[in-house]
């Protein structure tokens, strides 16, 4: 089967590829560094031509207000080059509870493009997944200021990237489900003791101070973006994907 990957490059396009390759399958890189950009539509009719899925994981280039623009222009032409190639399977990998937190311009986003590939008239699969374990580091940066993490308590449920792509490549060569699927990992924490767990086993001389105003998830109230009742759980638990994985 041959599957364009629109964000093939990504910490799970990369992955997805590499599996797809493995089983026998042939996975294609859509991303700007091989001349396709899925917000203007520039290559991505003649990397589609062939191609029996799409699936999508880009990521903007930010997590604001402007990621909505994105997903708009986005969806509008991998639509329009994937029904043009005769592309028979549409899948996009989104977020677990996003349309609950439409505070999160971010996530508010990922609901319009689950929403929108749903009404598209095409054939479809969305799964979510939850936080990946290798996002923590990268929060961590984000609100990283004189030596010091600041980050509120908000409950996530991470998932390793490699647990997403196992799901994900079955997901991607299996019949359109016209459903959604979530993701979750096995443990919850709340997000300041992610950090510390990172830095008890990782130490770079940055403390975590508790602060529920910090950084994008302080606008999530609750338990949102942990795992719902129905939800596939990874395997992977964050301590032992610190112990195996790091640097990623
Ligand atoms: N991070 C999380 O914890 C998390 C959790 C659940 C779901 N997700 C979803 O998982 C997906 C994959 O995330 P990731 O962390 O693997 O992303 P990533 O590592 O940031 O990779 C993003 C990919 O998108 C490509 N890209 C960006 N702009 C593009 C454009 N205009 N046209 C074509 N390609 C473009 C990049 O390649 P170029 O720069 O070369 O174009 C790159 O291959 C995303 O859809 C995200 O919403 C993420």
């Amino acid at each position: 089967m041959k599957v364009g990957v629109i964000g093939g490059t990504g910490r799970v396009g990369a992955r997805l590829i590499a599996h797809l390759r493995a089983e026998g399958h042939q996975g294609v890189a859509l991303v700007r560094s091989a001349g396709v950009d899925v917000t203007t539509g520039e290559g991505l009719r003649e990397g589609l031509a062939g191609c029996e899925v799409c699936v999508n994981v880009s990521t903007p280039p930010a997590f604001d207000g402007s990621a909505l623009d994105f997903q708009e222009r986005a969806m509008a032409h991998m639509l329009d080059a994937g029904r043009a190639a005769g592309t028979g399977h549409f899948v996009v990998l989104s977020i677990v509870g996003c349309e609950e937190v439409p505070q999160v311009p971010y996530y508010a986003a990922k609901a319009w493009q689950e929403r929108a590939l749903a009404d598209s008239g095409v054939p479809w699969s969305v799964l979510r997944a939850t936080q990946f374990h290798e996002f923590v580091p990268e929060v961590m940066d984000w609100t990283t200021e004189r030596g010091v993490v600041r980050l509120p308590s908000t409950p996530l449920q991470p998932v390793a990237v490699a647990d997403v792509v196992n799901l994900l490549v079955e997901v991607v060569l299996g019949p359109p489900t016209r459903a959604r699927a979530n993701l979750a990992g096995p443990e919850s924490f709340a997000l300041d003791d992610l950090a510390r767990h990172v830095l008890a086993r990782h130490p770079d001389g940055r403390a975590v101070v508790t602060d529920e105003e910090a950084g994008l998830f302080a606008a999530v109230p609750g338990r949102e973006l942990t795992a719902p009742r129905d939800a596939t759980i990874g395997p992977t638990t964050f301590d032992a994907w610190l112990r195996d994985s790091w640097p990623a």
